[in-house]
């Protein structure tokens, strides 16, 4: 039986995302602040059989959750949609540092540091949450069956929880990617900047039509 899911934050890789998992026969709950924001009604307008909620109805619905706002606001929208609800629940991590302020020559700024990330911040305000880091370094056009000529693309994704990782490798198959773990939750000081390597040609000459693959012997 499919698992019902929530989704915290209708920004776009909220609504994408949310669509994907409604595509795949989930119940899904869209999440925001506002429910009669323009986007969230046009998306419930578009996905009839998808449910819109505040962010506690919303993490309280879903058994797995994905975490999809703006990362300067990501521990207060956890704490928003209340701590209690990620317990023991499989937390997918969309969220990326980015700091206020233009890039530098294409390259992002970030609130933290090499030595610190996003996902272990959220990690250490809901220890019990089960979090993966996934869909931080693709752009949104991508995040579901996407077509590249050079083949299926990489998600790199990291962890505490090996169950959970399973659980998001085998969505991750289903929505057409190959799953890279790199480890535990420490590995989202690498994956978080490479939403900067990710970027910079969309900023530098406007592609932002690739992603990431890994090639092994
Ligand atoms: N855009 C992409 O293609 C892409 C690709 C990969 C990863 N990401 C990452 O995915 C995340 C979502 O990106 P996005 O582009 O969809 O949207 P975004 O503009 O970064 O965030 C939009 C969401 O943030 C919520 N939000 C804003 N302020 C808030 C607050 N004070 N408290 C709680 N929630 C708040 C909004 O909530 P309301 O609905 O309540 O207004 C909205 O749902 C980001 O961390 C981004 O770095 C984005």
């Amino acid at each position: 039986m499919n698992m019902k899911i929530g989704v915290i934050g209708s920004g776009i890789v909220g609504q994408v995302l949310a669509t994907a998992f409604l595509k795949e026969g989930y119940e899904v709950m869209l999440g925001t602040r506002n429910t009669s924001k323009e986007e969230v009604v046009k998306w419930k307008n578009e996905n009839t059989s998808g449910k819109t909620g505040n962010l506690s109805d919303t993490a309280k619905f879903g058994e797995l959750l994905v975490l999809a706002v703006a990362g300067s606001v990501a521990e207060e929208a956890v704490k928003l949609a209340g701590i209690g609800h990620f317990k023991n629940k499989i937390v997918i991590d969309t969220t990326n540092p980015i700091a206020y302020g233009a890039p530098v020559n294409g390259v992002l700024k970030y609130f933290t540091s090499l030595d610190d990330s996003l996902m272990e911040r959220i990690q250490k305000l809901a220890p019990e949450a089960k979090l993966v880091k996934a869909f931080n370094s693709v752009g949104n056009a991508f995040m579901y069956k996407p077509h590249f000529p050079g083949g299926t693309p990489t998600m790199f994704i990291c962890g505490n929880d090996d169950g959970a990782k399973k659980t998001v490798t085998d969505i991750l198959t289903t929505f057409g990617y190959e799953t890279e773990d790199m480890g535990k939750v420490e590995a989202a000081r690498a994956i978080e900047p490479l939403c900067i390597l990710w970027c910079i040609p969309g900023f530098i000459r406007n592609q932002w039509t690739h992603a990431f693959k890994l090639l092994k012997m």
